[in-house]
């Protein structure tokens, strides 16, 4: 563990029924002239840009949509929205999307510049600056995108996702409110759901988890663990989907104050090279990566059962209580139906030594993964999904 460790937080956070009503007064507060909405075409087909725009409209501020985003967009994808941003003469970012909108979103909001974009920060985080206030509107739960000072770009070039993280990227306003994830499909709410289970349970297992990390990944872990089923399998359990928006901000923020481990770290690629959805991709890995975790945090595993178990607590080792975690990480990955498998996207045994070699490139997860990971544990686990 760390000897020192921080906590750091959007500025104001608001949930519950309605609190998309609180757009007026951030706005008004703000003294905004101009408002740059970042969103992508899937949300505006989905019709749930109308949701804020209600209130948006009610403060008579001037409006430029940007919304040429594809999911999961390429630096460059990124950088031709940010300059398109940069002409439109904007004063204030509010973003309505999942993680890809919301990335973008934030990278904009510190590249307000023509002396770097986001290339440069791709080795360089820190050269920018923040320039602008942001307002974050989760549309999935989720990436925790809204909580996190991370924008995560592919890089087709180097068939990789790399994560740009500068402290500056942190929102400055979040809203979850239900209604932007009511008509989420149940694959993409299964998919970002166990997204943010994968945050939560690295984050407390992982070599920076520290006690402000713990308060935080706990309880978006019992949150999720007792919802995601419910907030998937039925449109209407409102109550469900909102404790999920409260918990992938929770598992944001143990992101912030911990890190993810080697899940993240092996699935970087799968992105990157087959441009398999985040979530999906974290799904397949999560369980073997747990079961090669174990050895080393049984206990951490077993106080996560403690935590977040409340019915039919019958285990009582360690060694039981760890397993019981994992088997029930399989158990919802399968009821969720997401692949767990690469078998479904083509993915060739031939292919084995170009992943290993991308999944070891992610150094930043994975030395924070409690058992080391070498190549030939790489090439192990990749084996076993492919
Ligand atoms: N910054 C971070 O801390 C962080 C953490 C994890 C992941 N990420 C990144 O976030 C991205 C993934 O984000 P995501 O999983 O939220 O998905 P996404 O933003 O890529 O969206 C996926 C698709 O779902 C659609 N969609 C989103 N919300 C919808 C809704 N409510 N109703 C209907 N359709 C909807 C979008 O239009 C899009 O087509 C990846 O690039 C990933 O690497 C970032
Ligand atoms: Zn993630």
């Amino acid at each position: 563990m760390r000897s020192q460790y921080n906590l750091k937080l959007p500025h104001s956070v608001y949930s519950g029924k309605n609190s998309l009503e609180n757009i007026k007064s951030i706005l008004l507060e703000n003294k905004v002239d101009k408002l740059a909405i970042f969103t992508d075409k899937g949300i505006e087909r989905a019709g749930l840009l109308n949701y804020p725009m209600e209130f948006v409209k009610q403060t008579g501020v001037d409006v430029v949509v940007l919304d040429d985003l594809p999911a999961e967009p390429t630096y460059k994808q990124v950088q031709k929205l940010v300059d398109r941003f940069k002409e439109s003469k904007a004063d204030f970012i509010m973003a309505v999307g999942g993680g890809s909108v919301m990335d973008t979103a934030k990278l904009a909001s510190i590249l307000l510049t023509d002396r770097y974009g986001v290339y440069e920060l791709l080795s360089r985080p820190q050269l920018a600056k923040k320039c602008m206030k942001t307002l974050m509107i989760p549309t999935t739960a989720g990436t925790g995108s809204e909580a996190t000072p991370n924008a995560i770009v592919a890089v087709p070039e180097k068939e990789l996702k790399i994560g740009i993280v500068n402290d500056d990227m942190i929102s400055d306003y979040v809203i979850l409110d239900a209604i932007m994830i009511k008509k989420l499909s149940r694959k993409i709410a299964a998919s970002t759901g166990i997204d943010a289970l994968a945050h939560a349970i690295e984050c407390f297992t992982s070599n920076k988890a520290n006690p402000f990390s713990d308060i935080f990944a706990l309880e978006a872990l019992d949150m999720i663990l007792n919802n995601i089923v419910q907030a998937c399998d039925n449109p209407e359990a409102m109550d469900a989907k909102n404790k999920m928006q409260i918990a992938s901000f929770y598992a944001g923020i143990a992101i912030t104050a911990s890190g993810t481990t080697a899940v993240h770290a092996l699935s970087y690629p799968l992105g990157g090279k087959y441009h398999i959805a985040h979530g999906v991709s974290n799904a397949i890995l999560l369980v073997p990566v747990m079961k090669f975790n174990e050895q080393v945090c049984v206990g951490k595993l077993a106080e996560a059962y403690d935590r977040c178990v409340h019915i039919e607590k019958n285990c009582t080792t360690v060694e039981e209580k760890s397993k019981f975690m994992i088997d029930q990480f399989e158990k919802i990955v399968k009821h969720l139906d997401i692949p767990t498998s690469l078998s479904v996207f083509g993915v060739p045994e031939s292919d084995l030594d170009i992943l290993v070699d991308s999944g070891m490139q992610v150094t930043r997860l994975l030395d924070n993964n409690m058992r080391k990971v070498t190549s030939e544990d790489a090439r192990k686990l990749y084996k076993q999904i492919l």
